[in-house]
């Protein structure tokens, strides 16, 4: 199966759900994701699921979920508009940091989902995603600015919003972070994104 072939996330999910080497579908009770693509072109990517999202199947459905969702209503936005996904699709045992192993088995099937989404712009939540997309940048110097992918699409990190929990003071840091997200969105397109650039993007997204 080519990854530009897949017509709907539904259909990436159950391909990828059966075509992966990720062990901790083991131990994990389902794999976690959204079937919606976002209306506002944002993508947002943890870390991995935790207990609540493993029982439901679904993303940021717990603490760190709810916080997400009163981060999205300061710019106006709730969870149909934007579509959340992870780096790793089943839940560490105990919540332990995914293993990079893990993240390499499930990364085809993040760029699946980027490739059918063609976002513009992804909201890496947290040193693990941002890793995953831009792995010279640290998520303390990085949050809240636009770096380009070379791939061409915009990344703007922001802090998991778990770290918030712990920390209080990240959650002003996260809630600046979401007011850059916005004004990013309401810039107007520079000319030149052609639909040319459109398609180099969606050939090394894939790799
Ligand atoms: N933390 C994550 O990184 N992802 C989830 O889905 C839930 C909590």
């Amino acid at each position: 199966m080519n990854i530009k072939d897949f017509k709907s996330l539904k259909e990436i999910h159950q391909y990828f759900a059966v075509h992966n080497t990720c062990k901790l579908k083991n131990t994990a009770t389902q794999p976690v994701y959204e079937t919606t693509p976002p209306t506002s072109g944002i993508v947002f990517i943890g870390e991995a699921p935790g207990l609540s999202e493993d029982k439901l199947g679904k993303p940021f459905v717990g603490a760190a979920g709810k916080l997400l969702d009163e981060l999205l209503q300061i710019i106006g936005f709730t969870r149909e508009d934007v579509y959340v996904t992870n780096v790793v699709k089943y839940r560490p045992p105990n919540n332990r940091d995914p293993l990079d192993r893990e993240k390499d088995a499930c990364r085809v099937w993040v760029n699946a989902e980027l490739l059918l989404i063609k976002p513009k712009v992804i909201v890496p939540l947290g040193r693990h995603s941002l890793q995953r997309f831009l792995p010279e940048l640290n998520i303390s110097t990085a949050h809240g600015e636009v770096h380009i992918h070379s791939s061409g699409t915009p990344i703007l990190p922001m802090y998991h919003p778990a770290a918030a929990l712990y920390n209080p003071n990240l959650k002003n840091t996260l809630q600046e972070d979401m007011v850059k997200l916005k004004e990013f969105l309401n810039r107007k397109p520079k000319k030149g994104t052609s639909k040319k650039k459109q398609s180099i993007i969606n050939d090394i997204l894939q790799l």
